[in-house]
């Protein structure tokens, strides 16, 4: 079997302690596929350090090992929080309204790629595989060849891919596909982004396209692109609600909710999860149901993301706003209709506090897959589930159909599936939860991983 070297943009270092293992969702499954594979997962250590930046950080952990190198303060500023987060975040999410097109910042995003590719080329054996990561590192596949590297390349893109109308607004749009073209595989998450891709690469490439297999052939290279649904690590999940803190999460949950309907959101503090659009819904809910406000508490969970960058900063005052005009008006000495959190929880917690909660709610504007929806799912009790209200606007939506799916941008249709979801009756929330779980259950990421890199081995 080849050995696997995963890159992307963050990498889940292991704890000494050997806290791989408590690692969840992708972080987890990449490192099992690794484990497997006897792989190494490189890349950036998160920090902006001027002295050491480029110098390699390797660790071995349990058969994988992790390289990092630091960056610049002023690359971080350019690729992280410039190119990456303020122009391909938002113009891969559809909001154009925020896109930033700045040269100086599509150079350092170019140049943190060659640093990559710098860096990594020398970890990288004859017959590895090598399996690139999300938007950060779109051209890094072009410059490892160019470094000379014939491996088998393989890039999966974590976010939506956006209608070609969108994307010829990004100056370099044709340059950025061309370089994604050096992949052996690309990888979307759903039909949809694969079909955009591939009409880009018809209509504005003039490359050959054969739709039923993904093949792609554009100046006497051939790239093959498919949809690879990602899932969750299910047996993990399930493992972390076994565990005394999942109880202890639930219990607490439960116990300060008493009669009221608990509905949990948790997202990153991102734009693109809808949250002002969200709270706007939940507040015409009490408008048009005032006597509900004693049924339904909502549990928004918001770790906060990207702080550094500007539109993020605005989307946190945006929340705080709404939520507090929201509880001001509607909380009675006894009782708040909304809680905030801004901080992030243990696995098993969270496996508590979706198993604790009646509805979950996750209804982003735009969104590649949303693996919260996948996880509310797989902490439901088999028996007597909660409702999922789900976004038509998340990748998830395409397998999930069954969920309650939601026009996140109109307050009525969320006041009106909040309603629908309060009073559901159990036969049909049963019939509902046992339509999705079991795609939850089975493409889970240990499959995902293994589809991704048995097509990328050819
Ligand atoms: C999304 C992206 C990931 C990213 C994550 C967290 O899921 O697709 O690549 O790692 O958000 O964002 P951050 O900027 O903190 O890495």
């Amino acid at each position: 079997m080849s050995r696997l070297v995963v890159i992307s943009n963050r990498v889940a270092v292991p704890k000494a302690r050997g806290a791989a293992g408590a690692q969840g969702g992708l972080a987890g499954a990449l490192n099992s596929a690794l484990k497997k594979h006897k792989g190494v997962w490189f890349g950036w250590s998160g920090e902006a350090n001027e002295e050491r930046a480029g110098t390699i950080n390797m660790q071995r952990h349990d058969g994988v090992t992790t390289a990092t190198i630091d960056l610049t303060p002023q690359e971080v500023d350019d690729y992280y929080n410039g190119y990456a987060n303020s122009t391909l975040w938002p113009l891969f999410h559809y909001r154009l309204d925020l896109t930033r097109y700045e040269r100086e910042t599509a150079k350092g995003y170019e140049a943190v790629n060659e640093r990559f590719a710098e860096s990594v080329t020398p970890l990288i054996e004859e017959d590895d595989l090598v399996w690139v990561h999300d938007y950060h590192l779109l051209p890094l596949g072009e410059r490892l060849r160019s470094r000379g590297l014939k491996n088998r390349i393989g890039f999966f893109l974590h976010t939506p891919w956006p209608p070609t109308r969108l994307f010829v607004s990004l100056p370099s749009h044709e340059r950025l596909v061309k370089t994604m073209l050096e992949y052996d595989v690309v990888g979307f998450q759903t039909q949809e982004w694969l079909e955009s891709f591939l009409h880009y690469c018809q209509k504005e490439l003039g490359a050959e396209v054969d739709e039923a297999t993904g093949k792609v052939m554009y100046e006497g290279r051939e790239c093959t692109a498919r949809a690879y649904p990602i899932g969750i690590d299910w047996d993990h999940f399930q493992a972390q609600g076994d565990t005394g803190e999942a109880r202890q999460a639930c219990q607490r949950l439960l116990s300060s909710t008493r009669h009221r309907t608990a509905m949990i959101g948790v997202d990153r503090l991102d734009y693109s999860k809808g949250l002002p659009e969200r709270i706007d819904g939940i507040g015409r809910f009490f408008d048009q149901n005032p006597e509900r406000v004693r049924d339904l508490v909502y549990i928004q969970i918001a770790p906060p993301s990207r702080e550094d960058v500007d539109s993020y900063q605005k989307i946190r005052g945006e929340l705080e706003q709404k939520t507090g005009q929201i509880n001001g008006a509607r909380s009675e000495v006894d009782l708040v209709p909304i809680r905030y959190v801004n901080r992030g929880y243990s696995h098993a917690e969270l496996f508590g506090f979706f198993r604790a909660s009646k509805i979950g709610m996750v209804s982003p504007l735009r969104d590649g897959m949303n693996l919260v929806a996948k996880e509310y799912l797989a902490a439901q009790d088999p028996e007597d589930p909660g409702v999922l209200i789900l976004s038509r606007f998340a990748g998830a939506a395409a397998q999930l159909s069954e969920a309650l799916l939601v026009n996140p941008h109109s307050p009525d249709d969320l006041s009106y599936m909040i309603g629908k979801a309060l009073d559901m009756p159990k036969a049909e929330r049963l019939r509902r939860y046992e339509a999705s779980v079991a795609t939850v259950r089975d493409d889970n990421v240990q499959a995902w991983t293994e589809r991704f890199t048995a097509d990328l081995a050819g």
